[in-house]
């Protein structure tokens, strides 16, 4: 029996020949490619933006918050259903992450329950556009900004998610935050980018993803002509993006809309065969929000025989990978304790994670594939 993997990275030999492109160049850390990365990003946009690569959403997430002073005593609000990353980036800063339920039917952050937690301290909401699927943005900016609160985007699943015809992060934040990580839409290994119309946040992000030293290496290094002595201007951090890892993206940038166009067309299939009493499947695209299809999340109503782990099990007896996205907030040990949170605050995100199952959607994932997966699904549960 042939396995069907959770996820498999789409790889080209364009990746492969701008990899050794720069393993023969003679520089391979941060330089000229990550830069002309970064100039091809910016043309996904229609206004004008400015961007910084750096090597992971984490650590974009956090320096965004400090770039826009986020620390003691301050609070930010996010969703229960995301990866701890989300909470980690707040709590790193020193602010204290205020964590609420999702909206049952799309799975993002609740703009009702965010007004509950909104709060003389509350200085920034992240918002997760979870899947792929835009959350309320345009609501939760409008209803963030009368307060003088700021918004970031957690894009890490939206490449290319659109909202109202634009990609997000047009419109409705401060500062939106994309995610390169292995299984992302668009890969280079490890890796992220912070995309703002503010140009001190990207200056700050740039400063401080390099130690906080005022001058880039490669022009230390690499530009003879130019002087090489550097000041250290704040104690920054080392989260700068590879000219390696920025030419896998380079490729993976020309392959966005084909390989967005591949995993829609998994998505119609799942969405026309995999029909189930027991199965509820994602929200269609509409005219306003549109699924970058990162991920397909189905909900498995638990009946008196058959449950979500039930499936898992089934699925993995017949060499299938599912994941689950995620293991909500409040269910991991430490963000528990640490922010004495419990199952009672959280019924949607409770009942969703019983309930919901990532499946197998990447550009290289065959549609006999796709219809194996869809008839073991039907077999368990009938
Ligand atoms: C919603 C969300 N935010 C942030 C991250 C962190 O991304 P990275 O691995 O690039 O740091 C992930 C990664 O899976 C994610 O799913």
């Amino acid at each position: 029996m042939e396995e069907i993997k959770f996820h498999q990275a789409n790889i080209t030999q364009l990746e492969i020949k701008n990899v050794l492109n720069i393993l023969n160049s003679g520089w391979l850390t941060t330089g000229p490619i990550v830069k002309k990365f970064e100039n091809n990003f910016l043309k996904l946009f229609k206004k004008k933006f400015y961007c910084s690569a750096v090597n992971s959403c984490t650590s974009g997430l956090f320096l965004a918050l400090k770039s826009i002073g986020i620390g003691k005593n301050d609070e930010v609000i996010t969703t229960d259903l995301t990866f701890t990353s989300t909470v980690s980036s707040i709590y790193h800063c020193g602010a204290k992450p205020i964590i609420v339920d999702i909206d049952s039917n799309t799975f993002n952050i609740s703009f009702e329950s965010i007004k509950k937690k909104i709060t003389k301290k509350t200085k920034c909401i992240i918002v997760v556009h979870y899947a792929g699927l835009p959350a309320d943005i345009e609501k939760i900016y409008r209803y963030a900004k009368k307060r003088n609160i700021k918004v970031i985007e957690d894009a890490a699943h939206c490449l290319p998610t659109l909202f109202k015809g634009n990609y997000i992060g047009e419109n409705y934040s401060d500062a939106t935050v994309f995610s390169f990580y292995a299984t992302k839409t668009l890969t280079t290994g490890e890796g992220g980018l912070v995309l703002s119309k503010n140009k001190k946040i990207i200056d700050y992000i740039k400063l401080n993803s390099l130690h906080g030293i005022n001058k880039n290496t490669y022009d230390r290094y690499i530009k003879i002509k130019k002087n090489s002595k550097y000041d250290v201007i704040n104690a920054g951090y080392k989260f700068n993006l590879t000219d390696l890892s920025a030419s896998i993206g380079l490729a993976q940038l020309k392959l966005l809309k084909k390989n967005y166009l591949l995993r829609k067309k998994i998505a119609q299939i799942y969405f026309k065969y995999l029909k189930h009493h027991l199965i509820e499947l994602p929200k269609k695209d509409d005219f306003e929000k549109k699924n970058s299809w990162h991920l397909f999340v189905i909900k498995v109503t638990k009946s008196k025989k058959k449950t979500r782990d039930g499936l898992v099990k089934h699925l993995i007896n017949k060499k299938i990978g599912t994941s689950i996205h995620y293991v909500p907030i409040h269910r991991h040990s430490f963000w528990k304790k640490k922010l004495k949170i419990s199952n009672k605050n959280f019924p949607n995100t409770e009942k969703a994670y019983n309930e919901i199952l990532s499946l197998p959607i990447y550009p290289n994932l065959k549609k006999v594939q796709v219809k194996r997966i869809i008839k073991e699904i039907i077999n368990y549960l009938n």
